[in-house]
């Protein structure tokens, strides 16, 4: 008995001394992996030859590692697109024919060069807007009739800043902001920020996504719209188009720690990876099912989100990028993310809504438990034991004591 007792306070304190060893391990982990960022706007552009048109924009991000290179590409000609390009090489460049680019028709106008070391492509596009009249508050929009459906807002005739102003090589990050050209929007907008990393880490506003090197971030922010009903809420379509392997299915990860984003249990990820779902993940698009109702939100202001299921699209989404970088075969697939449950405040309460997304190569990065919580976890679950253990302990002391006589024999 005493051996058992010995035992257990043996691997009690074996599994403090681990878990404490697993959280300094933990905040170790951001020296793992490091690349040397660069930023660099309109490569190859020289703009007294070829002006560019008001709104167009290309924001190029090398992203150098040891042996390979990522390049971020975040253009601003049509439909708002991110595209992610791996190669093996450390000179990688792109390249872009600046004329034929501009007019959006010429599969080839800007690539990755040498091609041949080009691993991996992705790219995600930011379509269309779409605005519903929430009349029974059910929050389903697959399930209203289309005359609930107010004319949805195509992202590609947006009026987009220039990028240049907003563009900051130091942070690594870059504003893109755009209008539509309807009354709504005199106030308002829809904007993108894009931030690129270097290194594993958190943002500090939720949903404090993790990020690594080998991903970035997208903000989604629709601000000062005037909805066009008291009980409009709104639903953001995006598609996505791969180069050998499209991004076709979302899984969803449940988790029992919301440290970083309060009340939010789960993590969705929409992953290419080859229809053989034991391969590694190529590449992915990740995101809390959250969105927020105010720029610095508290707790209240958190609103639940919700995908539809990934379908394929038949065209090519209307982005210029897209259109240089691929060209026509590819396989293109969407899906619409709806903001708000049934019973949440409609858009008219705040006139915000802020969702992000994290862009990456490579397995999504997966939220261990933090130290804090793991101390918690170890206390929690190991001072119950040691108190049972102990009631034990007492109690078989006790009944191995020679009892005294309580009845005295009858004669
Ligand atoms: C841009 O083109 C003009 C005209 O050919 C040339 O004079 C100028 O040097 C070029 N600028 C750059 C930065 O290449
Ligand atoms: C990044 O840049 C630093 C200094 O500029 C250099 O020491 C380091 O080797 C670079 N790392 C990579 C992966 O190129
Ligand atoms: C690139 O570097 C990583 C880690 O530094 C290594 O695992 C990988 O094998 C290298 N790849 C090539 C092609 O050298
Ligand atoms: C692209 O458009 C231009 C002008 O609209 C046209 O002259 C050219 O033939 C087109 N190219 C292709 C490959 O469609
Ligand atoms: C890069 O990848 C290509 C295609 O997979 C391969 O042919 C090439 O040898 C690789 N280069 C290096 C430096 O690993
Ligand atoms: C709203 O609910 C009413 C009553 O249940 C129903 O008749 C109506 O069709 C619903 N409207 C929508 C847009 O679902
Ligand atoms: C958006 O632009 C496309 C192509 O320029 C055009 O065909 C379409 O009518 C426009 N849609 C709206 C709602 O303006
Ligand atoms: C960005 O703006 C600065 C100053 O406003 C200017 O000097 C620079 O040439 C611009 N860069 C590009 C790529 O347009
Ligand atoms: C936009 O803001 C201005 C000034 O604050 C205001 O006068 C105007 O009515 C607003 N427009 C809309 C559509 O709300
Ligand atoms: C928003 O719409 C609701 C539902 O129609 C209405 O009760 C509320 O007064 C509106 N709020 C604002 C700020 O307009
Ligand atoms: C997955 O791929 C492995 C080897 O590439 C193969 O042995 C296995 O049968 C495949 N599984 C499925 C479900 O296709
Ligand atoms: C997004 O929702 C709209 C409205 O319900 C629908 O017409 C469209 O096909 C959806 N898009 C995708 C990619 O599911």
């Amino acid at each position: 008995m005493a051996a058992d007792i010995m035992y257990t306070i043996h691997f009690y304190v074996l599994f403090v001394l681990l878990t404490l060893r697993c959280s300094s391990s933990f905040i170790g982990n951001g020296e793992n992996y490091r690349r040397n960022l660069s930023l660099e706007l309109n490569p190859g552009l020289n703009s007294s030859l070829t002006p560019l048109p008001p709104g167009v924009g290309l924001l190029h991000v090398r992203a150098l590692g040891k042996n390979n290179t990522l390049h971020y590409l975040l253009c601003s000609q049509g439909a708002p697109a991110l595209l992610l390009v791996h190669t093996n090489s450390t000179s990688s460049k792109v390249k872009v024919d600046w004329p034929a680019f501009l007019v959006q028709n010429t599969t080839g106008s800007l690539k990755l060069t040498p091609e041949s070391s080009v691993l991996y492509s992705n790219a995600l596009v930011f379509t269309r807007l779409w605005e519903y009249d929430d009349v029974n508050d059910t929050a389903v929009p697959e399930h209203l009739p289309p005359s609930s459906f107010f004319q949805p807002y195509e992202l590609q005739n947006f009026t987009w800043d220039d990028l240049n102003k907003t563009l900051d090589p130091m942070a690594h990050t870059a504003l893109l902001c755009g209008r539509g050209a309807s009354e709504s929007f005199s106030n308002g907008s829809l904007c993108l920020k894009f931030s690129a990393f270097d290194v594993e880490g958190r943002d500090q506003g939720w949903p404090s996504l993790l990020h690594n090197a080998n991903s970035s971030q997208l903000r989604v922010v629709l601000d000062g719209v005037v909805p066009r009903s008291n009980r409009s809420r709104f639903s953001l379509e995006l598609q996505v188009v791969g180069g050998t392997q499209v991004m076709s299915r979302v899984d969803v990860l449940q988790s029992i720690d919301d440290e970083y984003t309060p009340s939010i249990f789960k993590v969705s990820q929409w992953v290419s990876s080859p229809v053989n779902s034991t391969s590694p993940v190529l590449g992915y698009a990740q995101w809390k099912p959250v969105a927020y109702r105010r720029p610095s939100p508290v707790f209240e202001d958190a609103t639940p989100c919700r995908h539809s299921t990934p379908v394929p699209v038949a065209q090519l989404p209307p982005s210029g990028l897209v259109r240089a970088y691929f060209g026509g075969e590819r396989q293109t697939t969407g899906l619409n993310m709806t903001f708000s449950i049934t019973g949440d405040p409609f858009y008219n309460t705040t006139n915000y809504l802020s969702w992000t997304v994290l862009v990456g190569l490579g397995s999504p990065p997966v939220d261990s438990f933090s130290p804090l919580v793991l101390v918690i976890m170890a206390v929690g679950l190991g001072t119950p034991m040691l108190i049972i253990l102990l009631g034990g302990v007492c109690v078989c002391v006790r009944k191995n004591r020679p009892q005294p006589q309580v009845y005295e024999p009858i004669n």
